[in-house]
């Protein structure tokens, strides 16, 4: 398993470019299912997560190819969709892999998709999904660890869902059924996340009829057939969130390329709150730039436009630095502040009392090594990391390849002194 070593303490300094949204280019290729003409996809990042995303069209008898140029160009054409099954060996690396349940049965009649399992920030369950496919006309059945479904008399039907609370993918999963189901759909309590508003406009050059987007109520007419489509999928949020909290945290000056400034909106303003100098450069591009003193702050994660939970662990490493006490609610999951022990371990000041966390700053943080254990937990390290004093080896990095194109290449093109480290395999588990 691969390590990464961090020698913490230099200021960040130069120009860093966003790739695409993981969160985007998921249901994107996901949405493919949706029809039998091509779908081109245009920056998708280069990510694990897609790699997987796939294997499991190609499993579900997709045709995928993708061009590597610059950034990476998928093709998928599902000329024909018998086996919609996406099997246990995928879909346990990947919880998002439900994301072709919704298309898939909505295009085929039937499909199987392997249970996701539990997760490491919390049970995580796909219930909202299955219901709302329910009352789309799904028969679903849970044998042997795969969900099937099945849509009576071979389409689903359009209905009126209103999602119990906001799930992301689970807005999505639904948005892509109901572009050929039969009748209208209305999805109340949607998310509105821009991924969500990113895949609408997918779906409507594919042809589907979508009203609403960008809003929490989504109607969707049912059309017979979807079209091949070409689309350039939307900027990393979290990618570009983690490089300005970088920015900040080691007294540096980043201008942060190829991002959206608008999806970044609550990260921006509790950055500023916190004392971070931040500027918008232009309509793609922001600058960010050391503190003279970081002062803590609250910040309580929600649903977009409110503060990301995806960038809750970058906020806590931003917040050890911090004068004062900074005090941190995650409303989304429970079980998401893994990284607190491990940044503790370095010698931060944080108590964690269920969903909220106070940290105590600024504190001297001292390299060792540290575990990641999800995803945003691993950027959050390389963060602690990039202030503390001497030596972090951050083990289980594979977490941060699921969705972080190049994190290595591109800070040290900035000035980190980061390696990656390839351990021998005796350490693999
Ligand atoms: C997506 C993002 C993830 C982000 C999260 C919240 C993708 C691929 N992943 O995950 O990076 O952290 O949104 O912004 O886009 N829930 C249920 N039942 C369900 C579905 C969800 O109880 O059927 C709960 C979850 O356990 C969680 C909350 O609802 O507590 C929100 O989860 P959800 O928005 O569904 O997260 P994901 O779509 O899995």
């Amino acid at each position: 398993m691969d390590k990464f070593r961090i020698k913490g303490g230099k200021a960040l300094r130069g120009t860093v470019a966003i790739s695409g949204a993981k969160n985007s280019a998921l249901p994107a290729m996901a949405a493919a299912l949706l029809t039998a003409e091509p779908v081109a996809l245009h920056n998708v990042p280069k990510v694990r997560d897609l790699i997987t995303m796939a294997k499991l069209l190609a499993c579900m008898s997709a045709t995928v190819s993708v061009t590597d140029l610059p950034s990476s160009d998928y093709v998928i054409e599902a000329k024909t969709l018998n086996h919609a099954v996406a099997p246990y060996e995928l879909v346990k690396t990947m919880r998002a892999s439900i994301l072709t349940l919704g298309p898939a049965v909505a295009r085929a009649g039937v499909a199987h998709v392997s249970l996701p399992g539990g997760c490491a920030i919390g049970a995580r369950p796909v219930d909202l999904h299955l219901k709302a496919l329910e009352q789309m006309g799904a028969e679903i059945a849970t044998e042997h660890g795969y969900i099937e479904a099945r849509a009576r008399r071979g389409r689903l039907k359009g209905a009126h869902i209103v999602f119990e609370r906001i799930t992301v993918t689970g807005t999505e999963n639904i948005l892509m059924a109901a572009t050929l189901a039969e009748g209208e759909t209305i999805l109340e309590n949607a998310a509105r996340e821009p991924e969500v508003t990113d895949l609408v406009a997918l779906l409507r050059k594919m042809g589907a009829q979508i009203e609403g987007d960008g809003t929490s109520t989504l109607r969707i007419r049912g059309v017979e057939k979807l079209h091949g489509a070409e689309h350039t999928v939307i900027p990393d949020r979290i990618e570009a969130g983690t490089f300005l909290v970088a920015g900040a945290i080691t007294g540096g000056d980043l201008t942060i390329k190829n991002c959206a400034p608008e999806h970044l909106g609550a990260v921006i303003a509790k950055l500023e709150q916190a004392g971070v100098p931040m500027e918008t450069v232009n309509k793609t591009t922001l600058r960010v730039r050391g503190a003279k003193k970081l002062v803590g702050s609250y910040m309580t994660t929600e649903e977009f436009p409110g503060f990301a939970t995806d960038m809750q662990a970058q906020y806590m490493a931003l917040a050890t630095q911090a004068e004062g006490t900074s005090a941190i609610t995650e409303t989304i999951f429970e079980n998401r502040y893994l990284h607190a022990s491990e940044m503790v371990r370095m010698g931060a000041n944080i108590s964690v009392d269920g969903r909220k966390a106070v940290v105590r700053g600024p504190a001297r943080l001292s390299g060792t090594t540290v575990q990641a254990s999800d995803l945003r937990a691993s950027a959050g390290l390389v963060l602690a990391g990039l202030v503390a004093s001497g030596e972090t080896i951050i083990e289980r990095v594979y977490h941060i390849d699921r969705g972080y194109e190049g994190i290595v290449e591109k800070l040290r093109a900035v000035g980190a002194d980061i390696e990656r480290v390839h351990a021998p395999s005796e350490y693999a588990a």
